[in-house]
């Protein structure tokens, strides 16, 4: 996507040097834009775990970049060891997006039994970057068939723009390229059917008043950031056509793990007869569980993302506190839609019944079922 009228992607391999790879680093977004080299497994650990880069396509990418690096890394004779250690290393940093999981394991699958480092490290190569493609154009099949819903809306409203509200940053910056929940989005834009985004702030990191509306207005879609709080006022008020969000774990019975606070948008859209569309891959479907809430793992962040809050001052970055200095704050980082608020799940593959029936029609090669 675009950033300046210049073509960027999230990661990618440096053209000059395949020992590096390359990421945005997003705790400077929307305030600079800054490009990081990840050359260890140790980096890219940190990159994920500190969140340099996150959502889950993304980090889902960056593991496998991870497990290659852990590789190359290696000392000779070690590198089988070495795998396993980055593998651990690798989930344990962010345990609910199951992307991160799915993409080690298709690296550790893509090596099969080679033992030869030469063609260890290739293999571990191509997997990465297979991985990386897959995103991309699970990505953007899911723009084509989720612009077919916005289409439908427009019909019913000419000449006014079709009101979508969205929650975190389920853009570009989340995947590799185009996003989930934005991929229909700027589509539609592109395709001259107006749309207006309205942009949920998401505390406590902010990614939507931070990313998501950064990429849109790269992009030049229009858009208006709003408090996470704001959005129920304005579906009572018919201010919202439909919601679409992205997310980092999605079960075989299509319940939506995603950004804490997606949960409360969903009961505000089906008290209000609002669509609510959920945008993933295939690689976010957890085909092993079926009840989110019972099975999820949420990660718990730091106390100190709710506490203080970060903005641009003078050419710096800075924090501020926001509570008494010796209030406790909790912070769980996400929450689970159940499936009977979902009204569909945008895949790559079509637009499915958020139902275990509905899921297996679309993907019924998908293992991992607890029958
Ligand atoms: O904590 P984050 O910023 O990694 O959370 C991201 C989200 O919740 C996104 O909505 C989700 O990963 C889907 S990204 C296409």
């Amino acid at each position: 996507m675009n950033i300046g009228g210049k073509h960027y992607t999230t990661i990618w391999l440096d053209g000059s040097d395949p020992e590096t790879v390359k990421i945005i680093d997003q705790r400077a977004l929307p305030f600079r834009l800054v490009i990081e080299d990840l050359r260890t497994v140790e980096e890219a650990c940190a990159a994920i775990r500190d969140m340099h880069l996150r959502g889950a396509p993304l980090i889902g990418v960056a593991g496998a970049f991870g497990m290659y690096l852990a590789l190359l890394r290696s000392p000779r004779g070690r590198e089988a060891a070495a795998l396993e250690e980055a593998a651990a290393a690798l989930v344990a940093t962010r345990p609910t997006a199951v992307n991160l999981a799915f993409a080690v394991s298709r690296v550790r699958a893509a090596l099969g039994s080679r033992a030869a480092r030469g063609e260890m490290i290739a293999a571990a190569l191509a997997e990465a970057r297979r991985i990386r493609r897959d995103e991309i154009d699970f990505c953007r099949r899911i723009g084509e068939y989720g612009v077919t819903l916005i289409e439908k809306t427009a019909v019913r409203k000419p000449r006014e723009p079709v009101n979508i509200l969205t929650h975190c940053n389920a853009g570009w910056l989340a995947c590799v390229d185009y996003g989930t929940a934005t991929a229909p989005i700027y589509r539609a834009h592109d395709r001259g059917i107006p749309v207006h985004v309205w942009v949920d702030e998401t505390r406590p990191r902010n990614q939507g008043a931070r990313l998501t509306a950064y990429e849109l207005g790269e992009h030049g879609v229009p858009h208006t950031v709003i408090v996470d709080n704001a959005g129920g006022h304005l579906m009572q008020h018919g201010r919202v056509d439909m919601v679409i969000v992205g997310s980092d774990r999605t079960t075989a019975a299509g319940d939506v793990c995603n950004k804490i606070g997606t949960y409360l948008k969903a009961l505000a859209a089906k008290d209000n007869g609002v669509p609510f569309f959920a945008a993933l891959p295939s690689s976010t479907i957890d085909f092993s569980i079926r009840d989110g809430v019972k099975e999820i793992e949420v990660e718990e962040r730091s106390q100190d993302e709710v506490r203080y809050i970060e903005g641009f001052h003078g050419e710096a970055i800075v924090s501020t506190r926001v509570t008494p200095e010796r209030s406790p704050a909790a912070n769980p980082g996400f929450d689970v839609t159940p499936a009977r608020l979902v009204t569909g799940i945008i895949t790559e593959r079509g637009v499915a019944e958020a139902s275990e029936a509905g899921l297996r029609k679309l993907f019924p090669e998908a293992k991992g079922y607890k029958d």
